[in-house]
């Protein structure tokens, strides 16, 4: 039987120049790559990995093949695979992978089942699919489990859900808690390349459009700062006081989003939460409204209520879809609500993927090194790794910084002198 399920391997040279593309930026997960080709330090470990299949993917799945890893990859998500580089990882790289843009649920968890038949000693998730599937489904692969990576705010979210309930039956390292990923990834990584998505799939000028953000976290931080940087006119909607007041601070308009629902042009949801776009929202949106959703699921938008209350729904460009309602006003929907910034453009650019992925590398690294030590429970990456990372990185890009005087390293562990 075949060892991969992607869409054509004659797509794979297509897909090669786009790794190599991408490793042109990743600075940082080169070197670590450099030092695993020589140290080894997955040799042998089975990973199944569930992380969307991108260019930057790649180079992450290189570096832990480099490190000795036996690998498998399936997408974590239907429509973020790039078919070119599912087609080039089982090419060029021999690296089992199971993925092809716009599978369907039925085919996405069979592609979760395959990399879960390779008995992973280690789990690589992006969403916390692997892991759920192992704790419903696949118990009988927890003896041989040292634990796992967790890749996003969702995933985290609910392994440590899993974890408060005892469920949780392994170690998990967040990679998403670590600094060097989500003040970057989550920021510029998701504010640029779902303003990139939006507009690849719109072609819509974002000047003078009032852009509505629905969520201030990291990612709506960063979405609601790229979408100013073109004009947008951007109105962000929150339900906690102090990213509400973080946003009125940083200048935007905030308002419940009953009240921006009637006056948005655009809607981005990025809160991680169910129906932030819901039926009463739709009722009142201006005619042509668009809306997208940048959140790691397609729940944040009720689609389903949307259908409802429409008479047709057409297709009328490429991730567009639109629902026109009985009262002939339309709501156009991006990338079926799913991740707009992989559905319609290629996600987060290398150079970010480089800190993001720099942790997941040596957080499997420290999974294996401290096999049978930790708890079944949600660890956050260890302090010096994320430093390091961030020095790397620095460095990678040339850039200097200052080191402590002895003067001010003893002024800041004394306590005695003040005014
Ligand atoms: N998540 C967001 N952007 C990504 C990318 N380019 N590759 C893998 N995972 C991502």
């Amino acid at each position: 039987m075949r060892n991969y399920d992607v869409k054509n391997t004659k797509l794979a040279e297509g897909g090669r120049y786009r790794i190599e593309w991408g490793e042109q930026e990743m600075p940082v997960l080169r070197l670590i790559r450099e030092r695993f080709a020589t140290e080894q330090p997955l040799k042998g470990v089975r990973i199944s990995a569930c992380l969307h299949v991108t260019a930057e993917t790649a180079n992450l799945m290189h570096t832990l093949q480099l490190g000795g890893a036996d690998l498998v990859l399936c997408a974590s998500n239907p429509l973020s695979t790039q078919d070119e580089v599912a087609a080039s990882l089982v090419t060029h790289y021999e690296i089992p992978t199971y993925a092809i843009k716009g599978e369907d649920t039925t085919t996405y968890y069979q592609h979760i089942q395959a990399a879960l038949d390779h008995r992973p000693q280690l789990t690589m998730d992006d969403g916390a699919d692997l892991v759920s599937t192992i704790h419903k489904e696949r118990t009988d692969l927890l003896d041989g489990i040292i634990g796992g990576t967790e890749e996003t705010t969702t995933g985290v979210i609910r392994l440590r859900a899993m974890a408060a309930d005892g469920a949780l039956k392994f170690p998990v390292l967040a990679v998403n808690d670590a600094m060097t990923k989500h003040f970057f990834d989550n920021r510029y990584g998701t504010g640029q390349s779902t303003v990139d998505g939006i507009v690849r799939a719109t072609n819509l000028l974002l000047a003078g459009k009032a852009f509505v953000v629905g969520g201030y976290g990291w990612c709506g931080r960063g979405l609601a700062s790229r979408a100013r940087g073109m004009g947008a006119n951007v109105i962000v909607t929150e339900v906690d006081p102090l990213p509400a007041l973080e946003a009125v601070m940083d200048g935007y308009r905030v308002m419940p989003m009953s009240e921006a629902a009637k006056v948005g042009d655009l809607f981005c949801t990025v809160t991680g939460d169910v129906n932030v776009l819901d039926r009463q929202h739709f009722e009142v949106m201006k005619d042509g409204a668009i809306v997208a959703n940048s959140g790691h699921f397609n729940v944040e938008i009720n689609i389903p209520a949307l259908a409802d209350m429409a008479r047709e729904k057409r297709r009328v460009r490429e991730f567009v879809e639109q629902y026109v309602l009985n009262d002939g006003r339309r709501i156009n929907l991006l990338g079926e609500g799913r991740l707009i910034n992989l559905a319609a453009a290629e996600g987060h650019p290398p150079s970010v993927m480089d800190m993001s992925f720099a942790n997941q590398a040596l957080g499997a690294e420290y999974m294996v090194r401290h096999a049978g030590e930790l708890e079944r429970k949600v660890y956050a990456i260890p302090g010096d790794i994320d430093r390091e990372i961030a020095r790397l990185k620095l460095e990678a890009m040339g850039v200097q910084i200052d080191t402590l005087t002895p003067d001010q390293e003893k002024y800041l562990h004394s306590w005695q002198e003040g005014t």
